[in-house]
């Protein structure tokens, strides 16, 4: 591990949110004392309807695994977004829209959301829409999605939203899944200057989902789209005929707020269930505090949000703490590669996240297209999504934020709703590459293979956590068996991630990726399973195994090994028909890198790939397979290895 530190400025100290007395303070009064900690937090950052009556109950236990926190308060998310801003910010800045041309904004006032939000709220209403119901979303990043997030939370009703690069096959098994009865979506999406068909999938997808009754369509890039009457509705003219008077709901603490898709290690995507207030107090108070949020600050977070960092860091964070959040629709290179700079001096940014591919791709570009920027305004700087290599950091510190801004490298997960890991800006040195301390509440430890608890510095293992924290999932939707197994099986008494992590001498962690067979491609998550199965669709593949390798822009790469059947021939025609059929089932995202026809997998005598030796071939580090003696044929093994593809 490099040991380069920055110091924690002294000037930025002075004026920060948490200093590093108040973070070994707040600390230790939330691993001491959780319940008292966490229900300063609920009063500080959320108003409620009726206070709680326990702060936490929960067990980690197979036979009562139950996770609750703040029981039976109640609340409502878009009352504390919006009307609880309306008197002191009715007329400040809630979203600055930045769309794919620079010549597209939009500026959206607290008291603007909160009557497009009530309106459509109606709209879902009168759609049959009802407490409890779920509503599938596949947008781009524009207004309405937010509008539309929000709206559910209004009404009670669970939002799924899922990634706009998704395709309509994997946006069908989750509306299926979730028993979406309304999709939102948008005629097109726009990316870099294209016109993405979002319509065209929605109705692909929607022809085999026959639960859903309604397809709520927003106008963006205005073009002709099928219309099925009596099904779709354009979300302007309702919106036009709706009532803007709709009164929140008294939600649970413990109602669903949302659920989100994300890939395991097998199987197909796991529909990871958020409730109400635990996750609203988490996301608030990280929000503030580690991005060391100030009133009056611009704030802007890349991500989409149709993934969990869009969720919590575009939308509820920021809007529960009455910030004004900036929402992206393009792409970093997109007019040039300028344009996250030229954005960050249009709008004033003062705190700015993104992710290290982002960051790795921008810098592959040289310090000019920065330098021709003055990016004065800002002040803290983060990441999110995968571990940073040092280079990397160095460059984003230096270059992008002058040498004078902290970068928070936040570590978490779809499934721990809010961060987990992370400096905080005025309170801790910055080592690049470390998500160094654990967020208040958290308890992380390292475990050996067997379970027990690695004591002492430094060190490494599979990283878990002790307890829950409030914004944590709370259930496998329609699956508590997979939920139970997915994270508490492996570890009795623990919540495993599914990261290993190492701990320094300080005590500082550095997550090391996945353990398990999940895949971080630029920092989007994909199960490996879903790539196989994918590829076994193919009629000439008999059998596939994918693993990760690493990739200096990506993070990881995809690499599949391709058994054929019997009689069948290898070609780079049939490798680019295996990388189209992939990526025609998942998305753009599952794009393979390369394949490997391999006559025959590394198989145990019980037939279990062993993707170690996979993995290590593919990371082209052949010297050290290890054992191979267990191998139902170690033969296989030279031939893979004779056989391998470039990187
Ligand atoms: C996985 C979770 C949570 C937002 C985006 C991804 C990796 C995430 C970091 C970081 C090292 C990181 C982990 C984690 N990860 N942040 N700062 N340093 N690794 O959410 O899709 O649920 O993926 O992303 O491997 O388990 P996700």
């Amino acid at each position: 591990m490099p040991d380069i530190v920055h110091p924690v400025s002294v000037e930025f100290a002075a004026n920060a949110n948490i200093n590093a007395e108040q973070y070994q303070a707040m600390y230790k009064e939330s691993i001491d004392n959780p319940d008292g900690f966490w229900a300063e937090q609920a009063n500080k950052y959320v108003s409620w309807f009726k206070p709680w009556d326990t702060v936490s109950d929960w067990s980690f236990d197979q036979e009562d695994l139950h996770i609750e926190w703040f029981k039976n308060a109640k609340l409502n998310v878009s009352y504390n977004c919006l009307d609880r801003h309306l008197e002191k910010r009715g007329d400040q800045v809630a979203i600055i829209w930045e769309g794919d041309s620079p010549e597209d904004d939009r500026k959206i006032t607290y008291k603007e959301l909160h009557e497009e939000v009530s309106r459509f709220a109606n709209v879902l209403k009168d759609r049959g829409v009802q407490k409890g119901d779920r509503v599938s979303l596949y947008l781009p990043m524009i207004p309405e999605a937010a509008v539309a997030m929000l709206a559910c939370t209004r009404i009670g009703a669970i939002h799924s939203i899922v990634f706009g690069g998704f395709s309509p096959d994997a946006l069908a098994s989750r509306i299926n899944d979730s028993d979406c009865k309304v999709v939102i979506t948008s005629d097109q999406s726009m990316r870099g200057g294209r016109k993405i068909p979002l319509k065209v999938n929605a109705d692909t997808a929607i022809d085999n989902c026959p639960g859903v009754t309604t397809c709520i369509v927003v106008r963006r890039g205005g073009d002709d789209v099928a219309w099925t009457e009596g099904r779709d509705i354009w979300y302007d003219e309702a919106i036009a005929a709706a009532s803007p008077d709709c009164p929140p709901e008294e939600m649970d603490s413990e109602d669903p707020l949302f659920i989100l898709y994300t890939s395991g290690s097998t199987g197909t995507p796991k529909g990871v269930l958020h409730s109400t207030g635990g996750y609203l107090v988490q996301a608030a108070m990280t929000h503030e505090a580690v991005f060391d949020y100030k009133d009056g600050d611009v704030y802007w977070c890349t991500a989409d949000v149709g993934w969990v960092t869009g969720h919590t860091y575009i939308v509820y964070g920021p809007l529960a703490n009455g910030a004004t959040t900036l929402m992206f629709e393009g792409i970093p290179t997109y007019p040039d590669i300028s344009r996250f700079w030229q954005v960050v001096d249009k709008h004033k940014v003062n705190i700015f996240y993104t992710a290290p591919t982002a960051i790795r791709s921008l810098m592959g570009a040289g310090n000019g297209p920065v330098e021709s920027t003055s990016r004065e305004t800002l002040r803290v700087l983060g990441t999110v999504g995968e571990p940073i290599n040092p280079e990397a950091w160095e460059w984003y510190h230096g270059v992008v934020g002058n040498g004078k801004c902290p970068i928070v490298d936040t570590w978490w997960q779809t499934e721990t709703g809010s961060h987990m890991m992370t400096p905080l800006p005025g309170a801790h040195a910055l080592k690049p590459g470390s998500a160094t301390a654990p967020f208040f509440g958290v308890h992380p430890v390292l475990l050996d293979d067997e379970g027990n608890e690695i004591e002492g510095n430094p060190a490494s293992g599979n990283l878990a956590i002790d307890r829950p924290w409030p914004a944590m999932i709370r259930t496998v939707f329609g699956d508590h068996k997979r939920f139970y197994e997915t994270y508490f099986s492996m570890f009795k008494g623990y919540y495993f991630t599914g990261d290993g992590a190492k701990r320094d001498e300080d005590g500082n962690y550095w997550i090391t990726g996945r353990v398990d067979d999940v895949l971080n491609v630029s920092g989007h998550r994909l199960g490996t399973a879903e790539i196989e199965a994918a590829l076994g669709l193919h009629e000439v593949v008999a059998e596939a195994a994918v693993v990760g390798y690493p990739h200096d822009l990506t993070g990881q790469g995809i690499y599949a090994y391709v058994t054929l059947m019997d009689g069948e021939e290898g070609s780079e025609e049939l490798k680019a028909e295996l990388v189209k059929l992939v990526r025609g089932e998942i998305g753009p995202i599952a794009k393979i890198n390369i394949i490997q026809f391999a006559p025959g997998l590394p198989k145990t005598r019980s037939g279990k790939i062993m993707r170690r030796i996979l993995r290590k071939i593919a990371a082209d580090e052949v010297d050290g397979l290890g054992d191979t003696s267990t191998l139902a044929d170690p033969s296989v093994v030279d031939d893979l290895i004779d056989n391998r593809e470039n990187r």
